[in-house]
């Protein structure tokens, strides 16, 4: 019986015309018929700030994260330039000292992140930079905008959300991303840097940013985890939506928007396909702190291979429809495509 078994096989068993593991049998059939690359073209690489000189501060909940010095920024900037990476995001550590209910060093044009800006376009002005436009850094209570009687004004955080793009165009940044989720914003950011002529500063909104518990990491890296007061379901997107980020998208692209973003990543990967069907406008993907935690976290437990986990997760935002990821992940992942 077994002899007629092997007989049956030899002569094509079980009569499939179509067998896709043909296309899988070796690598170079596999590279050849890859829908989606990952590229170096596709990264964006958060940095974190702080005040002083020659200094990198490890981020406990993010390993392998420092928060930097501006001079050890542009070294970092540096690094980025050789490797290829198109542009660099900047978020600060603010003293609790400077931190008051209205965020007043957002719009103190020698704070951290103008002086970051100042210092990598100086040395590198063929680097892509991004700044974040929100409060959170700024305020005592942790929100991205001004809070009366509990409440998240929007319409006059908006005012300040203006003031606050103005003085990170005036510092060189070459985009501006509102990471802030109040209404009307981008138009009002839009039309101010128009009327100061900053006509060539980009926009990418923050449109579909959620209320999502994978910002912790981020919050110690910034110094707002213990500061938060309640949390952000006022202003950033209930997790259970998705019509309803076509519908921000939509509105932040009609304000002027030159991309929109979504955020998290990984556990938004629907809505990412869904804003780049619908749109066909440049999409990004934010990889957040937490999903950076969890892949380090299980690969420096042995849990996971953390290199391959890494390069999928970010494959998989390409797969999905996203033209960029930030990433805390872009400087070794550059490294590793090179060395590919
Ligand atoms: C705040 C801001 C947050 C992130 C980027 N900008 C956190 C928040 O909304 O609380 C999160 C990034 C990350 O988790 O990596 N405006």
């Amino acid at each position: 019986a077994y002899a007629a078994v092997r007989e049956d096989n030899r002569s094509g068993g079980l009569g499939l015309t179509q067998r896709p593991r043909r296309n899988r049998k070796a690598e170079w059939s596999r590279r050849l018929v890859r829908e989606h690359t990952l590229t170096v073209d596709d990264l964006i690489w958060p940095m974190f700030v702080i005040e002083g000189e020659g200094k990198r501060e490890p981020v406990a909940s993010m390993p392998g994260v420092e928060r930097l010095t501006v001079d050890e920024i542009v070294r970092d900037a540096e690094r980025a330039v050789r490797l290829g990476i198109p542009a660099i995001a900047f978020f600060p550590f603010t003293d609790a000292s400077l931190r008051d209910p209205v965020g007043s060093e957002a719009l103190n044009a020698k704070n951290l992140v103008c002086r970051a800006v100042r210092a990598v376009k100086r040395e590198f002005p063929e680097l892509g930079v991004v700044t974040d436009v929100a409060l959170d850094p700024y305020t005592s209570h942790g929100h991205d905008g001004l809070m009366r009687d509990g409440a998240i004004l929007n319409d006059e955080t908006v005012a300040v959300l203006v003031e606050q793009s103005l003085i990170q165009a005036e510092a060189g940044t070459d985009v501006i991303a509102p990471s802030d989720m109040m209404d009307g914003r981008v138009g009002a950011i839009r039309r101010a840097l128009d009327k100061a002529g900053f006509l060539d500063v980009q926009i990418m909104a923050y449109a579909a940013k959620y209320a999502s518990a994978f910002y912790g990491p981020f919050r110690d890296a910034i110094g707002t985890k213990s500061a938060l007061v309640g949390d952000k379901r006022t202003y950033q997107m209930d997790p259970g939506n998705s019509a309803e980020a076509l519908r921000e998208v939509a509105l932040d692209l009609e304000e002027g928007a030159d991309s929109v973003m979504v955020k998290p990543g990984l556990p938004y990967l629907d809505i990412i396909r869904r804003v780049r069907d619908t749109f066909e406008v440049p999409t990004f993907a934010y990889q957040v702190s937490g999903e950076y935690a969890m892949i380090e976290a299980a690969a420096r437990n042995g849990w996971l291979d953390g290199e391959r986990a890494m390069v999928e997760a970010l494959l998989a935002f390409k797969r999905a429809g996203a033209d960029g990821v930030l990433t805390y992940h872009a400087p070794r992942v550059a490294e590793r495509l090179r060395a590919l």
